[in-house]
């Protein structure tokens, strides 16, 4: 046999092998299931909203309809949450025993036991499921949590409570909230504000300490109602404080003020609106 002649053979043998691989793929794609519907008694609507309570509970489910009553008392819930299925299309439930979530396979398995027939319409026409599409993200997100959504993928800070610190061994320590609403600062506090053992929340006007609490609030006025990127603006502190000095040095206190607040915004919302 030639070099040729052996080649020719290989190649009609891996025609012949794929041959037989696309046409036993195009076999088994073609759902049996549509196939053995047609054998299924049909049910109509009219029919299927007969039985729509605990004595007689049928269901639609992806087009084919299930006497369910038996299963009902041995459902894992209290019996309304399948009983008001009864009767109706039930699709939508089934695909979200909770929001987004559809049974379990071994509750596929179940649901066969009680198979009685396929929904048609007047004209005898199968039913599809009207709820098939709905079970799209943005549909199962309340507008809060799309808005939230949104502003994620775009990079822009959340609306929500944040809180972050500037800390250094237990000697500095600057603890900040705020709120940011539409992406301004409202409500901002510092919650702890220290350096060593001096505490600057509780000091009093003629400590020797005050104006450094009093230039530190100022920075807080200053960010009010501003966007979040005026945060920038502390880096130069004279467009922020009126009392800029070595005693101060208001430069390296904006620094701390700029640090906690963006450890806030890394760490994410502490609390929704
Ligand atoms: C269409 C209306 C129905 C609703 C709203 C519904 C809802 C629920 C809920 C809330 C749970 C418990 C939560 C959980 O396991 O995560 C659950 C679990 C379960 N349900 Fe349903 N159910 C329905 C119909 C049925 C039917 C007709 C069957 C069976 C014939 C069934 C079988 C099961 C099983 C076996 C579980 C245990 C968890 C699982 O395997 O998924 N349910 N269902």
């Amino acid at each position: 046999m030639t070099i040729q002649k052996i080649a020719y053979s290989v190649f009609v043998a891996f025609m012949a092998s794929l041959f037989t691989l696309v046409s036993v793929n195009a076999l088994s794609s073609s759902d049996p299931d549509d196939a053995a519907d047609d054998d299924l008694d049909p049910i109509t609507l009219e029919e299927l909203a007969e039985h729509d309570g605990a004595e007689s509970c049928w269901k639609a489910i992806h087009g084919r309809v299930y006497d369910v009553t038996d299963y009902v008392p041995d459902h894992p819930t209290e019996e309304d949450v399948v009983l008001e299925w009864c009767g109706r299309e039930a699709t939508e439930g089934w695909d979200n025993k909770r929001p987004g979530v559809p049974h379990s396979p071994r509750a596929e398995g179940l649901l066969e036991a009680y198979l009685i027939g396929r929904l048609v319409d007047e004209e005898g026409e199968p039913v599809e499921a009207a709820t098939e599409d709905t079970d799209t993200v943005a549909e199962r997100l309340s507008p809060a949590e799309d808005e939230r959504l949104h502003r994620a993928m775009l990079g822009l800070p959340l609306d929500g409570r944040y809180r972050g610190v500037f800390i250094d061994r237990g000697v500095i320590q600057v603890n900040i909230t705020f709120d940011l609403e539409d992406g301004h600062f409202t409500g901002l506090a510092y919650r702890h504000l220290a350096y060593r053992d001096d505490d600057y929340l509780a000091m009093e006007e003629g400590d020797d300490l005050y104006p450094v609490l009093v230039q530190y609030r100022q920075i807080l006025e200053r960010l009010e109602g501003q966007p979040v990127t005026a945060i920038f603006a502390l880096y130069e502190p004279e467009r922020v404080v009126d009392d800029v000095d070595g005693y101060t040095g208001a430069t390296l206190r904006g620094a701390k003020v700029i640090s906690a607040i963006r450890d806030a915004l890394n760490r994410g919302v502490y609390a929704w609106p």
